[in-house]
């Protein structure tokens, strides 16, 4: 599973074989410049996934629900209508036990709903901090785990949750669980192409940067300004003509009008 926010690159992850395309609230930061995932509404969302499904033809297109659209069943149930009939297949959760009804409300009404526990953004805060390092902490995450499993989530992300306890809730699930900073033993796992790729400068201990963009992009830049400057771009290669009679004919009538 990968975030994606737009088109080009829904285009690429469905082509590059990526299983699940996560419009994620992280929409937010990484592409609206807000300062916080709370800060994204049902219209940002609806916009994002819209351009998203444009460029999937095989990949799951599933949708974060923004902060405050799942307060109540009922608005939980019309935002997440909404979110599907823009083309997401399915839509994803923050909560632990706080949110079980939710989801068995969501799911008894044929929407697809993927949980999403552990270090939860839109509840705690802007800090990412590691989740599941006592025992009390781990006995909550997996108690919620399963109450999420039991109303019908038919998967579940496990977000910063230390390697041996998303392991031992992947072993107790039976639907897929997918680590992001949860160590290898979940069964898939989930980054922000933002930080995969190397878009930003920010660094997790729990990503691994797989490509250098920002540099890339930063480059390419830096060298379109200066050949613009400097008169090399545009070149020949780079430019259309119009036959010679026809441009005669324009600068014969320019000099007529104008000159
Ligand atoms: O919004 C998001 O990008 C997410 C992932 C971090 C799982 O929820």
């Amino acid at each position: 599973m990968i975030t994606a926010y737009d088109f080009p690159t829904a285009l690429l992850a469905d082509e590059c074989g990526i299983d699940v395309v996560l419009v994620g609230d992280s929409l937010g930061t990484n592409v609206l410049g807000y300062d916080d995932v709370s800060q994204v509404t049902m219209e940002d969302m609806v916009h994002h996934i819209r351009a998203v499904a444009r460029g999937i033809r095989r990949a799951f297109i599933l949708a974060d629900m923004p902060y405050h659209s799942f307060q109540t069943n009922d608005s939980a149930f019309e935002n997440a209508r909404r979110l599907i009939d823009n083309n997401a297949h399915g839509v994803k959760i923050e909560g632990e036990l706080d949110v079980v009804d939710r989801v068995k409300f969501l799911t008894e009404r044929n929407i697809a709903v993927c949980a999403h526990i552990g270090y939860t953004p839109q509840t705690k805060g802007k800090k990412p901090s590691m989740q599941g390092k006592d025992a009390p902490q781990a006995q909550e995450l997996i108690k919620s785990a399963l109450a999420l499993e039991d109303a019908g989530a038919c998967m579940i992300v496990l977000e910063l949750i230390t390697g041996q306890v998303a392991g031992e809730i992947t072993k107790l699930l039976h639907i897929p669980a997918i680590g992001i900073g949860a160590g290898a033993l979940c069964d898939g796992q989930v980054l922000v192409i933002h930080d995969m790729i190397g878009m930003t400068d920010r660094t997790f201990k729990h990503v691994k940067t797989f490509g250098n963009a920002r540099e890339v992009v930063k480059k390419a830049l830096y060298s379109y300004a200066e050949e613009v400057r400097e008169g090399v771009f545009p070149s020949e290669s780079n430019t259309s003509y119009m036959p010679a009679p026809v441009f005669d004919e324009i600068k014969q009538w320019i000099e007529k009008n104008y000159r």
